[in-house]
């Protein structure tokens, strides 16, 4: 009986330890650097997003935060990865619209959650949709391209990031209120889809406006409407969806940070602290906005607020997904 005692007494002790190291741990954390997954490749719009943020954010923290790269899938092959990682903080991934919300219907064996299998940390940006096209497509006006997809549906290809991409249900959209089916063509991220729209060997594209203005203001591509109720202050000239004819197709992106499940509180708002901060940053500020980004507001930006984002906007797309694969 005395050695069981023993070891009762030695489990409660290692138990209270533990405990005494734990907020400690929080307290430190971050004591080395941090993995930030990207789902898309880089030089697209997940990835600029990130990459502009987390350079702030890891001033903020002291660590440096390294961006991954992970492809495929649309993004749920990084994103199944990170739901796995371990919970303490080092490993989270930039998700979005799509990895975090239309990947819900859009894949039935989905291997993660969005709202079980993760913590929302932070809301970065919101990321209006653009109808893009390589600079000799015919169409020379919204109206026009209606037409002219109506008429040569059976020829078009239209590029995308993957079953479950922003882009890829932004134009599934597009497409069902057209009544089209184009061939999509996936890529790996709207970096490399960029690059084929602008050499010409995709037709059309619905993209982020991060990964478009430069290209729209260097002449290199087409941009037909800004699928927000309102134009966008990066590209004055360019109309709404409404305004151009087409109120139906209303579509934005968002990039968000997230955790894996049970990341400890202390952990999350520090992190969702030192995002707020690099949101508040006018350098950081000045560059998302140049590319057109929403910045969240104060309000929007609390772990609660993405928590509640991700369920309306899963709530919000399965609808919208299973009417335009049928
Ligand atoms: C997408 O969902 O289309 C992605 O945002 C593309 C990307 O970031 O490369």
């Amino acid at each position: 009986m005395k050695l069981f005692s023993r070891v009762l007494a030695a489990v409660a002790a290692l138990a209270g330890a533990a405990a005494l190291v734990a907020p400690v741990r929080a307290q430190d954390y971050p004591t080395r650097s941090i993995t930030m997954i990207v789902p898309f490749a880089a030089g697209g719009p997940t990835d600029v997003v990130a990459r502009i943020v987390t350079a702030h954010m890891a001033q903020t923290v002291g660590q440096s935060i390294i961006i991954e790269n992970v492809v495929g899938a649309g993004g749920t092959t990084a994103t199944t990865r990170a739901a796995r990682a371990a919970n303490d903080g080092y490993t989270l991934i930039t998700g979005h619209m799509g990895t975090h919300a239309a990947a819900v219907p859009l894949y039935p064996k989905l291997a993660y959650h969005p709202e079980k299998d993760f913590e929302p940390v932070a809301l970065l940006a919101g990321t209006p949709i653009l109808i893009l096209a390589r600079k000799d497509f015919p169409p020379q006006d919204l109206k026009e391209f209606i037409a002219y997809v109506k008429a040569n549906t059976a020829k078009l290809n239209a590029a995308h990031a993957g079953i479950g991409s922003v882009s890829h249900v932004s134009c599934e959209l597009l497409n069902s209120v057209l009544d089209i089916k184009p061939t999509g063509v996936p890529f790996n991220g709207t970096g490399p889809a960029m690059n084929a729209l602008v050499g010409g060997q995709v037709d059309y594209m619905c993209d982020q406006i991060v990964n478009a203005v430069p290209q729209i203001n260097g002449g290199t591509i087409k941009a037909y409407a800004v699928a927000t109720p309102e134009r966008n202050p990066s590209l004055p000239d360019l109309p709404t969806t409404a305004e151009a004819g087409l109120p139906a197709f209303q579509a934005q992106g968002w990039n968000a940070i997230f955790a894996p499940k049970g990341a400890s509180p202390a952990v999350v708002a520090k992190l969702n602290a030192a995002a707020s901060r690099a949101l508040d940053d006018e350098n950081v500020r000045k560059r998302l906005l140049d590319l057109g980004s929403a910045i969240p507001n104060p309000q929007e930006r609390s772990p609660e607020a993405l928590a509640a984002l991700v369920h309306s906007e899963i709530a919000k797309w399965t609808p919208v997904l299973k009417q335009a694969s049928n």
